[in-house]
């Protein structure tokens, strides 16, 4: 086993989960309301519960020793940059959950907010997982 297997496996895990994002965003407007309600609660809590912890321990642990062997503190930039664009679409997305449990039916703006949120998480959440590949050239235009 390699050093950075354990990472590998971890992030091998994730991935099943960001499809569960998708499914959420696809749903918005072609499902009823509770299902999305279903969809939504387990997108959070997959990003609340998995994925955030996973972005943190990569922020205290992983990172510094990636800079150091580097030699550059700028190393890992762009994927912090990710992950704090998924703690922000988090909270939005928690909202955005609020918002929809006290709602009987949606509206178009409800709708709007929802996918723009759930679409981010996937682009975002893909460049802090094993996806991350995919989303280099993006995180790197964003400067
Ligand atoms: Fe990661």
């Amino acid at each position: 086993m390699t050093l950075t297997q354990p990472l590998r496996d971890e992030h091998a895990a994730l991935v099943p989960h960001i499809d569960v994002l998708a499914s959420a965003a696809d749903a918005v407007g072609l499902v009823g309301i509770v299902e999305l309600r279903a969809l939504i609660d387990a997108s959070h809590a997959f990003l609340s519960d998995q994925l955030l912890p996973h972005a943190d321990v990569e922020e205290r642990a992983l990172y510094p020793a990636v800079q150091q062997v580097l030699g550059a503190p700028e190393a890992t930039a762009t994927m912090s940059r990710d992950h704090r664009e998924v703690q922000a679409l988090t909270e939005e997305l928690d909202g955005l959950r609020r918002r929809i449990a006290r709602a009987d039916a949606f509206d178009d703006q409800l709708a709007s907010a929802l996918r723009r949120v759930l679409y981010g998480l996937i682009i975002s959440s893909s460049c802090t997982s094993p996806r991350k590949r995919r989303c280099t050239s993006r995180s790197s235009m964003r400067g």
